[in-house]
């Protein structure tokens, strides 16, 4: 076991090891494909120069859910994993902006995988690397509704992440290029808005912050959760509901929201310029409220943030 590193260290099943030792057989299928499931977290560094992980807890805790869904067992209980993650932080002596990637897959090789048999062996890794924060800068994507339904939960369950999921999502992205936008937004399989590939989506409609409900096809994203729990102790209205696709060419502000996306003004949808093309009143308050809430500025948020 390593615990300084002199190269970058992944923790694996319980133990520090360096990364040109974190291998998986050629013939192992389950490492990041079906059946996997992961969550995608951030560790921030606040205006004193200390890191911390913004709801940790939170995300372990949906990976979990993701786990069960998919019945998966993973010895590590949500609280270790968080432990785990902040030894792996300060193991890599890591003092920037990270993004961490914990996932849990089927153990062993192919010839050793029944589908039919909830597998008796997973393993679990947490990997991380640096990732700038684009909080309090001036932003804004091109989108377009994409002509691929997302996911449903009769079929593949989008609220859990898994990585098959994100096949869905590949597919969206790569039509969102060839049409000439960043980003794509889904419409779910009863025709209304559900999310973007890899964030939720918000959108402003006459002063209310308005964002699908949680059965509308989407992620129970964890910065959808932060972000109305914010506007709401901003005095901002907040309405979870189903939302037309022409809202979103009627809407003075939308944006996409997530974890990594943090939250991603779209200033143009479908060709309608949105608002002034410009990000919006609504998310440059929400990016201050956020970006003090995860540096740690804001002390009524402090709960939210595990001290690496
Ligand atoms: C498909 C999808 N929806 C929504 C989100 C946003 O979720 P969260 O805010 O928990 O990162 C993500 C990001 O992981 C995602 O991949």
């Amino acid at each position: 076991m390593v615990t300084t590193a002199t190269q970058k260290v992944i923790w694996r099943n319980g133990a520090l090891v360096p990364e040109s030792e974190a291998l998986v057989p050629i013939n192992a299928v389950g490492h990041a494909s079906v059946g996997a499931v992961f969550e995608g977290l951030r560790a921030y560094r606040d205006t004193r120069g200390r890191m911390s992980i913004f709801r940790g807890l939170d995300h372990m805790k949906r990976l979990h859910a993701s786990l069960r869904v998919v019945r998966l067992p993973c010895p590590y209980s949500a609280e270790t994993l968080v432990d785990a993650t902040a030894e792996l932080l300060r193991a890599n002596k890591v003092s920037e902006d990270t993004y961490i990637r914990p996932w849990v897959f089927i153990g062993g090789v192919v010839r050793t995988l029944s589908q039919k048999q909830p597998p008796e062996r997973t393993e679990t890794v947490i990997d991380m690397w640096p990732s700038k924060s684009g909080l309090l800068t001036e932003r804004g994507s091109r989108a377009g509704v994409t002509s691929w339904t997302r996911i449903s939960d009769r079929s593949m369950p989008p609220r859990i992440k898994a990585f098959s999921n994100y096949h869905n999502s590949r597919l969206a992205v790569l039509e969102a290029g060839v049409n000439g936008y960043d980003q794509p937004i889904f419409l779910n399989d009863r025709g209304t808005v559900a999310e973007g590939a890899g964030a939720c989506l918000m959108l402003v409609r006459n002063g209310s912050l308005v964002t699908p409900t949680l059965t509308s096809s989407v992620l129970e994203g964890i910065t959808r959760d932060t972000l109305l729990t914010l506007a709401r102790a901003d005095g901002i209205t907040v309405e979870e509901r189903e939302v037309d696709r022409t809202e979103l060419y009627l809407a003075d502000e939308v944006f996409l929201v997530g974890t990594g996306f943090e939250i991603e003004p779209l200033v143009v949808v479908d060709g309608f310029t949105v608002g002034d093309g410009r990000m919006g009143p609504v998310a440059r308050r929400l990016d201050r409220i956020y970006h003090d809430a995860v540096r740690g500025v804001d002390p009524r948020w402090s709960g939210w943030l595990t001290a690496v």
